[in-house]
């Protein structure tokens, strides 16, 4: 059996062709259904559905084989033990920084102040900010990081940004693009020795039809 890791939303509507092209066909809509395991229409390939941030931590301990996991997550969890053979190019979008309209982050910088920075992505914006010498202090948050400068909980968040729509409707705007974001495929690495055909063979089918820019 080959267990691919997915997340519900924009990974798993846009990785559909890929698996498509690997000549695997997901027999139910997880929009529709409640089930976590999702057959396909070959019999020794299932999907299960993790949360996003989960799925590296499937595919390193062999609770899945596979995964599609924006670059975003693979940074935040390290990477460890994945193999990743593949940039899918699916799921395109940004990670930068983000302020309130009226606050002069340029002047923050250039005088040194320390800075607020409250987001999900605490490895990514720790490493960013670091290399440009500037003192953060990190707040975590799981979601809805626009609120926190329009709260006075930060001065700065880190987030993707896709369309750009929710920066405008706070109010927000981006001060620097820290990293282009896709999604990867990623391997458990005891899998790919042990199960070298069938995974191979999704990997090529996979690779063959990445649409490039
Ligand atoms: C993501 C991201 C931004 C938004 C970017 O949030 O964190 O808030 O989408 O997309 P846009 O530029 O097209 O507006 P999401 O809706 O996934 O919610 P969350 O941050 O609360 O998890
Ligand atoms: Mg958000």
């Amino acid at each position: 059996m080959i267990t691919l890791a997915l997340s519900k939303g924009r990974i798993f509507d846009e990785t559909l062709p890929l698996l498509k092209a690997a000549g695997i066909e997901v027999l139910e809509d997880p929009e529709k259904s409640r089930k976590l395991i999702l057959p396909t229409n070959q019999p020794n390939v299932r999907v299960v559905l993790v949360r996003a941030s989960d799925v590296p931590t499937y595919v390193e301990y062999g609770g899945a084989d596979l995964g599609v996991t924006g670059l975003d997550t693979l940074i935040e969890h390290g990477g460890q033990g994945l193999y990743q053979p593949l940039d899918l190019n699916i799921a395109k979008c940004r990670m930068s920084v983000a302020v309130r309209a009226d606050y002069d982050y340029a002047a923050q910088v250039r005088t040194g102040a320390r800075l607020k920075v409250a987001t999900k992505y605490t490895a990514i914006a720790r490493d960013f900010f670091a290399t440009k010498g500037v003192h953060v202090d990190m707040i975590k948050l799981y979601g809805s990081m626009e609120l926190a400068p329009l709260t006075g909980l930060a001065d700065a968040i880190v987030d993707l940004v896709s369309t750009g729509n929710t920066l405008k409707a706070n109010h927000l705007v981006e001060v620097e693009r820290i990293m282009d974001i896709s999604s990867r495929l990623v391997v458990n690495q005891a899998a790919l020795k042990l199960k070298q055909a069938p995974i191979r063979a999704i990997i090529d089918a996979f690779a063959g039809a990445v649409k490039k820019d």
